[in-house]
């Protein structure tokens, strides 16, 4: 067995084999069991790709109809288990809903990929309504899953262009591959723990602004920069400072992911609906700029856009806050944990690794 480690970042460790999805980082394409995902986003319901997820096929009409009901039954349950008064105790999203998913037990029916799901987008929701100074507002089981998360975030009745662009985000982020938060699902799911414990894992690992935290940041970037003709200058200026560019550079992708492009489309097609935020010109202004200075920086390794870029510039245009971005990267995201989840029971192996010691040798 080889025992050097060469890497500790696990680069190009396969971990699994997986029926989920397939990231291609030298030819930029994203598989989601076996669907481009530019043919899943913007064509398909959240509905429809958590169907693809549990059950390995695209879903007919009837099959859909019956996930969106588990998944309406799922937010009813988790509303009824929510604290909203300890919610308000969390200046972050993502340590809002890192505690509140961490109040539910796999006994409770919270085992169930529908369940856990629905409890993510009614925690992420009523934290936002909470910290914007409102009340939680419950679930309508009438509503489509997406239209729904908007409505309770929001508390607005949903714009049809706006669900519709969150519903193509939703969709673009559910699964991707052996990315660090599905790791965790995994590591934890192995030990043969509950699916309560995985996701609460996963949730930690996405909070990071390496994973699931930079699209906040980017729109940060993107409000300090104001011009697209200042662009240039400010990403100069940041590199020259040692920080890095949020929203760019991938540990897969050597080309732009996949996902930018998706989302990106999304957007214009909100602008084009009239509900535009008037980013996307600066957004691209930005982009060009980052991807030239980086590109000089570090002629020998592509740092383009990630899907984080472009998430922010369009979950901004939907009307969602950017404290709220992470938490709705989770809404999406838990549909692949909870595939992964199953996926990993089924194979009945523990992940554990194994470490080299470099610390002192014990005194003779
Ligand atoms: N801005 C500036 N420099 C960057 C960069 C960025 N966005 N991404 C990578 N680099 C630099 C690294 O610092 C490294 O430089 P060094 O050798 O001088 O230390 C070099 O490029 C190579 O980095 P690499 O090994 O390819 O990065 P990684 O695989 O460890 O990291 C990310 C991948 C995503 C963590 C990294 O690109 C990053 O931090 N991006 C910004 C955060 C972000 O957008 N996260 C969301 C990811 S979906």
């Amino acid at each position: 067995m080889d025992t050097t480690v060469t890497r500790s970042g696990l680069d190009g460790v396969v971990v699994a084999d997986t029926r989920l999805s397939e990231v291609d980082g030298e030819r930029g394409r994203l598989v989601v069991a076996g669907h481009d995902i530019e043919r899943l986003a913007g064509e398909t319901s959240f509905e429809a790709l958590a169907g693809l997820l549990w059950t390995g096929a695209l879903p007919q009409a009837a099959a859909v109809e019956a996930t969106r009901q588990v998944l309406a039954e799922g937010r009813v349950r988790a509303f009824a288990r929510l604290h909203a008064d300890e919610l308000g105790r969390f200046a972050d999203g993502m340590d809002a809903l890192r505690a509140a998913m961490a109040r539910l037990s796999a006994d409770d029916g919270f085992d169930a990929p529908a369940n856990l799901t629905g409890a993510v987008a009614v925690f992420a929701a009523a934290w936002g309504r909470v910290r914007a100074g409102g009340q939680p507002l419950a679930p309508d089981p009438a509503l489509p899953h997406a239209a729904d998360y908007l409505r309770m975030l929001t508390g607005e009745a949903p714009d049809p262009a706006r669900v519709a662009a969150l519903e193509a985000y939703l969709v673009t982020v559910a699964d991707h591959g052996m990315n660090a938060s599905t790791f965790a699902a995994r590591v934890v799911a192995s030990t043969g723990s509950d699916a309560v414990s995985a996701i609460v894992a996963a949730i930690g690992a996405l909070k990071g602004p390496l994973h699931g935290g930079a699209p906040g940041p980017v729109l940060d970037m993107l409000d300090a920069i104001g011009e697209p003709a200042g662009a240039a200058r400010w990403i100069e200026a940041e590199l020259a400072a040692g920080r890095r560019i949020m929203g760019m550079g991938h540990r897969i992708y050597r080309v732009r992911d996949p996902r930018a492009a998706v989302l990106e489309a999304a957007l214009a097609r909100l602008e084009r609906a009239g509900a535009s935020n008037g980013r996307l010109a600066l957004a691209r202004a930005v982009e060009r700029a980052a991807e030239g200075a980086l590109r000089a920086k570090y002629p020998d390794r592509p740092l383009a856009a990630n899907v984080e870029f472009y998430t922010a510039v369009l979950l901004d245009a939907v009307g969602i806050d950017r404290a709220a971005f992470s938490p709705t990267f989770a809404a999406g995201r838990v549909a692949g944990w909870c595939a992964h989840v199953l996926e990993q029971r089924a194979t009945g192996r523990l992940i554990r690794p194994a470490s080299r010691y470099v610390g002192p040798a014990p005194l003779q």
